[in-house]
């Protein structure tokens, strides 16, 4: 096999994935290899893959499948992330021609399973439960140059009976304050403005290791005093884990973003418990109302699954209902899909496809109206932005988001990048607020 010199990773499903990919490209790009904008003309194709759902795995299988039919058939081929956790060996039987397969915990790997498979032609599989802590974070490669995700804790002992993760990213392992802490300050010596921490349950932070003596709320007061890190947000949380410590940082450190991911994902109490989710409705709303007086303005987001196994529509109106009052500023919303192996494929899945959708449908319009109240009540107020980049789509505006994640639009110049600025929301479109610079750049350079 002739040493790949080019690489190209398509990326599937959530934020780790994508950082794992910048992990991957430092590791690729320090043996040599260069990142192409086509995936016909790489050297070496990686596809780092997503289980949540079946639609996610779908999408992978039939990108596969058509790989069959490719020209370059000297292309090496791996499959990395959640589905290679969950098939395994069984992707080499389904698609014959993947070299290697490297699960969520097997990064370090990548460049040994590589020399392998060329010095030997021989297929690679690299898959563990548990998360080994030797990943080279610093290294990755990234190419947004004003924000950046910062890994802080692999895996999730929460086991919500419809979820996949507890099974492909394996348990909570938390990554060591001092190596977080080191990565922010190389970040921000390079300019970087804006750090989200990534976990599936940031709030289980340092549960894992006692001896470090630092839960979540302990690592954002480190994280608050490093210089240039100007905006620190997190992603995702588990309301359970959600602790009023964790609402006074969001309220007394400057840099902590006031928009909180608290995914409900039900709105009925029996749901919830046969979700094994750990709160019932009430405990959930008790936590919102907390937050609502120790962060007033803070912004709440939330995941949403439609469907679940037995779900009845008034139990269904709950979650509606819910929606309805707490007004989310951002709501991910999906139907209920059977994973194999996960418990709740025992309860069967009861709702007719179309059920699910209408429900979905509904909570889609709901969501839509709650979104533009929200973005009509902004018209006239002022807000700090960081200056992102030029929009690909229109570059006569540069992007950005507030603080609490609403996307703008702006027209100045590209010296602005990688600013916080004070803008006016002057109007809205269906995802955005068009804003205008309260102190115009002549001002600002004088
Ligand atoms: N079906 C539908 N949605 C799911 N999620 C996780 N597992 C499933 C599933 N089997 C959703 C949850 C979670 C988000 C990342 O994906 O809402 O918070
Ligand atoms: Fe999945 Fe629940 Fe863990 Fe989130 S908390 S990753 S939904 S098991």
């Amino acid at each position: 096999m002739k040493d790949p010199k080019t690489y190209y990773i398509k990326t599937y499903g959530c934020q780790m994935n994508e950082l794992d990919t910048e992990v991957m490209r430092g590791q690729l790009e320090r043996r040599g290899m260069t990142k192409v904008e086509e995936e016909a003309q790489a050297d070496l194709l990686i596809f780092n893959t997503c289980s949540i759902r079946d639609l996610a795995e779908r999408k992978v299988m039939g990108k596969l499948g058509l790989l069959g039919r490719r020209k370059n058939t000297d292309q090496i081929i791996g499959v990395t992330g959640c589905m290679a956790n969950a098939k395994k060996a069984t992707l080499f039987r389904k698609i014959p021609y993947i070299n290697f397969v490297l699960g969520t915990n097997d990064y370090h790997k990548l460049n040994d399973v590589l020399d392998d498979v060329l010095a030997t032609g021989q297929k690679g599989l690299g898959i563990q439960n548990k998360f080994s802590e030797e990943l080279d974070y610093a290294g990755a490669k990234r190419d947004d140059k004003v924000k950046a995700y910062i890994s802080i804790i692999r895996g999730c002992d929460k086991y919500c009976t419809y979820c996949v993760v507890p099974y492909t990213r394996g348990p909570e392992v938390s990554r060591s304050p001092q190596d977080i802490i080191h990565e922010c300050k190389i970040l921000a010596d390079k300019g970087y403005k804006e750090i989200t921490l990534l976990g599936q349950n940031v709030n289980s932070y340092g549960k894992d290791k006692p001896e470090w003596n630092c839960l979540f709320h302990d690592l954002l007061y480190q994280l608050d005093n490093i210089d240039g890190i100007e905006r620190i947000r997190f992603m995702t949380s588990h309301p359970v884990d959600i602790t009023r410590n964790l609402m006074e940082a969001i309220r007394d450190l400057p840099s902590m973003c006031e928009f909180i991911h608290f995914p409900i994902q039900a709105g009925s109490s029996r749901i919830l418990k046969k979700m094994h989710r750990i709160y019932t409705l009430e405990q959930y709303l008790e936590k919102v109302d907390l937050l609502k007086k120790i962060v007033p303005n803070a912004a709440l987001g939330t995941d949403i699954i439609v469907g679940f196994p037995t779900e009845t529509h008034e139990e269904f109106m709950e979650t509606y209902n819910i929606m309805k009052q707490i007004e989310y500023s951002v709501a991910f919303l999906y139907t209920y899909s059977e994973r194999k192996g996960t418990p709740a494929t025992r309860f069967k899945d009861t709702i007719p496809d179309d059920v699910k959708q209408e429900r979905l449908h509904m909570l889609m319009d709901l969501q839509e109206g709650i979104y533009k109240k929200q973005r009509q009540a902004l018209v006239g107020s002022t807000a700090e932005v960081l200056i992102e980049k030029r929009s690909s789509k229109d570059p006569r505006f540069l992007k950005g988001r507030t603080r609490c994640w609403k996307n703008t639009l702006i027209e100045g110049s590209d010296s602005l990048i990688g600013t916080l600025q004070q803008v006016r929301v002057n109007d809205f479109t269906n995802q955005t607020l068009l804003c205008e610079l309260l102190h115009q750049e002549a001002s600002l350079i004088s």
